[in-house]
């Protein structure tokens, strides 16, 4: 049975100036009983993640005081049909350079900036860094050469839409980092194009299969990936658990 202890988590600590790691538990794995306890150790908040159904972890990261933040819902997609499922109108697919940067950086920002997921959930984590994680994030992703940026653009060249993939070649699989609609655009089917793109992009590219993530709250999210085929494939919980203090949480 795998022994497993939390994993510094750098880009955390210096958004929110704190010790933060990362736990993520699979099924059959237990927490390092001989390690400081999670709300006691090294760190002021440690992100953990177990599978939906397993009772074992989720009792486990209940007892070392962990709160539920938010329901993570992965969802999969065969992408032996995307090419065929492209429009006429969805050409040309346009992929955004480094020079975008900016301009992904801000559309994320106002994209996330009432995001339903653990970050803005948990009161303790002030939201307008939370919001900035994933300007930070899109940033990250604009100018990384292993991650592909599809977009869309207004008339003046502004970037209204985005969405990501990167590929892993030995496996096939395509994994979703970020999308994002901006709040003026949604509704119209942006997103619907964007996703349709990416599809045959990660095919061309030479994936088999492609996979996502999100909070089960996003709806919106959840119904554009699955008016695009994707279909659920497992949840999990995400827990923070803070560090106490002989007065209490921190
Ligand atoms: C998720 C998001 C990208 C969708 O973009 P969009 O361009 O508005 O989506 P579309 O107009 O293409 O809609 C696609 C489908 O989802 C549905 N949908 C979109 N927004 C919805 C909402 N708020 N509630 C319910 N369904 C919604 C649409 O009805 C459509 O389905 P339909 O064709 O059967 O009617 C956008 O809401 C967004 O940027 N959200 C904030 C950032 C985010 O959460 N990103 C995803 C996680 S990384």
């Amino acid at each position: 049975m795998p022994i497993t202890a939390p994993v510094r988590s750098p880009l955390d600590a210096d958004r929110f100036a704190i010790e933060v790691a990362r736990l993520s538990l699979a099924p059959g794995d237990r927490l390092d009983l001989d390690a400081p306890p999670l709300d006691s150790g090294a760190y002021d908040l440690v992100i953990a993640r177990c599978a939906a159904d397993d009772g074992a972890n989720i009792a486990a990261l209940e007892a070392a005081g962990g709160r539920l933040m938010d329901v993570h819902v992965s969802f999969d997609r065969d992408l032996a049909d995307a090419d065929a499922d492209l429009d006429p109108d969805d050409e040309p697919i346009d992929v955004a350079t480094a020079a975008d940067a900016d301009a992904i950086s801000a559309l994320c920002r106002s994209a996330f900036a009432r995001s339903t997921g653990h970050y803005h959930a948990d009161p303790r984590l002030p939201a307008d860094r939370c919001t900035e994680l994933y300007a930070d994030w899109g940033r990250r992703l604009a100018i990384d050469p292993a991650v592909t940026v599809v977009v869309q653009r207004d008339a003046g060249g502004g970037i209204i839409g985005l969405a990501t993939f990167s590929l892993d070649e030995p496996a096939q699989q395509a994994t979703v980092a970020l999308d994002a609609v901006h709040e003026d655009h949604r509704g119209t089917g942006t997103f619907a194009r964007l996703g349709r793109q990416r599809l045959a992009l990660a095919r061309r590219a030479g994936a088999d299969r492609i996979v996502t993530a999100v909070h089960l709250q996003n709806v919106a999210s959840c119904r554009a990936n699955e008016r695009i085929g994707f279909r659920i494939a497992s949840a999990e919980l995400t827990f923070h658990i803070w560090r106490r203090t002989p007065e209490g949480e921190l």
